[in-house]
C-alpha cells in the first residue's frame, strides 16, 4: 500500500473564500476537529495577513501534536518571517511559500519576467529553509505555466532545498488527463525529484477538483490538498471527504493508504457548517443531506431488500445519520409499509393498501410527505393510541454559566416520573432527563427549528429525529417555549418507539442515582 499524505487547507484556502470567515477560537476548534479526523498536514493560515492571522496560526501550532502544521508565504522575506515566528511553538512546522509561475500571472499579477521569479523562487527557498526542515513550493498557476518553464522553476526550488513541490490548478482549469501527464512531466525532468514529495491542488471552477486530484495519484503524487465540504475560492478546492471516500471505495484502483478516520468526516463537515453558518448543498457527495435518502420507488424497494443495492458506502461508514427513505409519490407499498411499522404503525393486507392509496393522493402535489402526515393517513381509521408518556412540567435554566440543568415531569399508568439532569445546553438537560426516566436513552441524528410565525414571540416548530436501537423515530413539536418544544418533540420520538415495543416497561425502580450522568430520576405516587 502506498500511503497518501492529506493537507487540509480548509483554514487558509477554505477560510479565506466568502462567507466563510471564523475567529482565532472557531479556528482552533476545528483544528482539533481535523487533527482527531486523521490529517497530515493542517494549513493554519496566512500570517502575514494580519497580527490576528500570525496569531492564530500560533495558536493551532501550540496545540496541535499528530498534525503538522503549515503556514503560508508570498516569496517575501516579510512573509517567510511571519511563518517563522507563527510556527515557533509547533512539533512539526511547515513553511509553504508560493509564487505565480504562468506568464499571465507574471506579467499582469506580479510585473516581473522570468528570470525575476526564479531569483524570487531561489531566495525564498533558501530563506524558509534556514527556519524550517520541511519547506513547500508552490508555482501558482502551475496548469497554465508553459511546461518548460514550470520544470525550471521546480527545480530552482528543488536545488535550494524544498522538500515539498505542489503544482496547483489554482483556477480549476485542467482535465484529469492533462494534469496527470504534468506531474509525469515534472518526474521525468526535474533532477532530484524522486526525494521530494509532489504534491496535488486543485480548484473547483469546472466541477473536476477531485477528479484531478486523483489524476494526480497516478502521475505520481502523494500529498493531497484539499478541504472540508470542498469550501475555498469561487467553486472551492478539491473536497476532502470525496477524495477519502473515493479512495475507501475504490481501493482496487487507487490501492492509498490514509490516516483518516472516516466516521468523523460527517461530523467534521457538520462542525464546519456550525462554525461559519453556511449549510452544505443537499446533494453534495458523503456530506449532503442527501447523499443517502432514497425516494424513487425502485431506490426504496431496492435499499430495504439490500442496501447495496443503491448505496456504495453506508452512512455509518462516514459517521452520517442512517439511510434515509424520503416519502414521496415515486415511493412504493413496502416503503410505506416499513416506514409506518419504523413509527410503531405495523399495517398490511387491505390496510396498507387503503393506506397507500390515500399516501398516493397526499403526495399528488409533488411534495414528499413527513412522518406525521404519514402517521394521520395511517390514523384515519382508528382513534390515536394513547402515548405512553405524557408531560407535566419541563423546566430548565441555562444561561452564559454552563451547565444547563433541567427538571422534568412525565407522568405513564398513573405515575409521575421526576428526573433533573445537566446538559451541554438546555435541549441537551431535558432529553438526558427523559432518558433517565424511560431507561431507553436515544440519540438525536437531526434537529430542526423553525419559526411559524414573525416577532421575537413567534412560535417554535421544533422537528427532530432520534435513533434508538438503531431504528430512526421522528418526533415534531410546536410552541412559544423552544425547550419545551424540543422536550415535548424528543419525547414524541421516544413514545413512537414505545408504543412500537410494549415489553418495554416504565423503570420499576422508585429512585435511581444516576452518576455517570449527574441526573436523579425517581417515581412519585
Ligand atoms: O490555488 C493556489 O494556487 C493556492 C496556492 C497558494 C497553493 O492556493
Ligand atoms: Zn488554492
Amino acid at each position: 500500500m502506498n500511503r497518501l499524505l492529506i493537507f487540509d487547507t480548509t483554514l487558509r484556502d477554505g477560510e479565506q473564500s466568502p462567507g466563510y470567515g471564523m475567529d482565532s477560537e472557531q479556528k482552533l476548534r476545528l483544528a482539533r476537529q481535523l487533527e482527531a479526523l486523521g490529517i497530515d498536514v493542517l494549513e493554519a493560515g496566512f500570517p502575514a495577513a494580519s497580527p490576528e492571522d500570525l496569531a492564530g496560526v500560533r495558536n493551532i501550532a501550540r496545540e496541535l501534536k499528530s498534525s503538522q502544521v503549515a503556514a503560508l508565504a508570498r516569496c517575501t522575506e516579510y512573509d517567510i518571517e511571519a511563518c517563522a515566528r507563527s510556527l515557533e511553538p509547533a512539533v512539526r512546522g511547515r513553511i509553504h511559500i508560493f509564487l505565480s509561475t504562468s506568464d499571465l500571472h507574471l506579467a499582469h499579477k506580479l510585473g516581473i519576467d522570468r528570470p525575476t521569479a526564479l531569483d524570487k523562487i531561489a531566495k525564498s527557498t533558501r530563506l524558509a529553509r534556514r527556519y524550517s526542515a520541511d519547506v513547500e513550493f508552490s508555482p501558482e498557476d502551475a496548469t497554465r505555466t508553459d511546461l518548460d518553464f514550470l520544470i525550471q522553476a521546480t527545480q530552482v526550488a528543488v536545488d535550494e532545498g524544498a522538500t515539498v513541490i505542489n503544482l496547483p490548478d489554482t483556477v480549476g482549469y485542467s482535465t484529469p488527463g492533462e494534469y496527470r501527464a504534468m506531474f509525469e512531466a515534472v518526474r521525468a525532468r526535474v533532477a532530484g525529484i524522486e526525494r521530494m514529495t509532489l504534491s496535488a491542488h486543485c480548484h473547483n471552477d469546472l466541477g473536476l477538483a477531485v477528479a484531478n486530484s486523483l489524476a494526480a495519484l497516478e502521475g505520481g503524487a502523494r500529498q493531497i490538498e484539499c478541504t472540508i465540504n470542498g469550501i475555498g475560492e469561487r467553486a472551492g478546492n478539491a473536497s476532502l471527504e470525496e477524495i477519502v471516500m473515493a479512495l475507501h471505495v475504490r481501493g482496487g484502483i487507487y490501492p492509498f493508504e490514509t490516516r483518516i478516520q472516516t466516521h468523523l468526516i460527517y461530523p467534521t463537515s457538520q462542525l464546519l457548517s456550525a462554525l461559519t453558518g453556511v449549510g452544505v448543498q443537499p446533494n453534495k457527495a458523503v456530506v449532503g443531506r442527501n447523499a443517502f435518502a432514497h425516494e424513487s420507488g425502485v431506490h426504496q424497494h431496492g435499499v430495504l431488500k439490500d442496501r447495496r443495492t443503491y448505496e456504495i458506502m453506508t452512512p455509518e461508514s462516514v459517521g452520517a445519520p442512517p439511510t434515509r427513505l424520503v416519502l414521496g409519490r415515486h415511493s412504493g407499498r413496502h416503503a410505506v409499509a416499513a416506514r409506518l411499522t419504523e413509527l410503531g404503525y405495523p399495517v398490511s393486507g387491505t390496510t396498507l393498501n387503503l393506506i397507500y392509496d390515500r399516501f398516493l393522493r397526499a403526495c399528488e402535489s409533488g411534495a414528499s410527505l413527513s412522518d406525521d402526515d404519514l402517521i394521520q393517513i395511517a390514523l384515519d381509521n382508528r382513534p390515536p393510541p394513547d402515548p405512553p408518556y405524557t408531560v407535566s412540567l419541563v423546566q430548565a435554566s441555562a444561561g452564559t454559566v454552563r451547565p444547563a440543568t433541567a427538571t422534568v415531569r412525565l407522568n405513564r399508568e398513573g405515575q409521575t416520573y421526576v428526573a433533573c439532569a445537566l446538559g451541554d445546553g438546555p435541549v441537551d438537560a431535558v432529553c438526558t432527563c427523559i432518558d433517565s426516566i424511560t431507561g431507553h436513552p436515544a440519540r438525536v441524528v437531526g434537529y430542526e427549528l423553525r419559526a411559524i410565525s414573525e416577532g421575537r414571540d413567534a412560535e417554535g416548530e421544533v422537528s427532530l429525529r432520534v435513533l434508538i436501537d438503531e431504528r430512526v423515530f421522528s418526533g415534531r413539536a410546536v410552541g412559544p417555549d423552544i425547550v419545551e418544544a424540543s422536550a415535548r418533540a424528543y419525547l414524541s420520538a421516544v413514545n413512537k418507539c414505545l408504543a412500537a415495543r410494549p415489553e418495554i416497561k416504565p423503570p420499576q425502580v422508585p429512585a435511581v442515582n444516576n452518576a455517570a450522568r449527574e441526573s436523579f430520576v425517581g417515581a412519585q405516587p
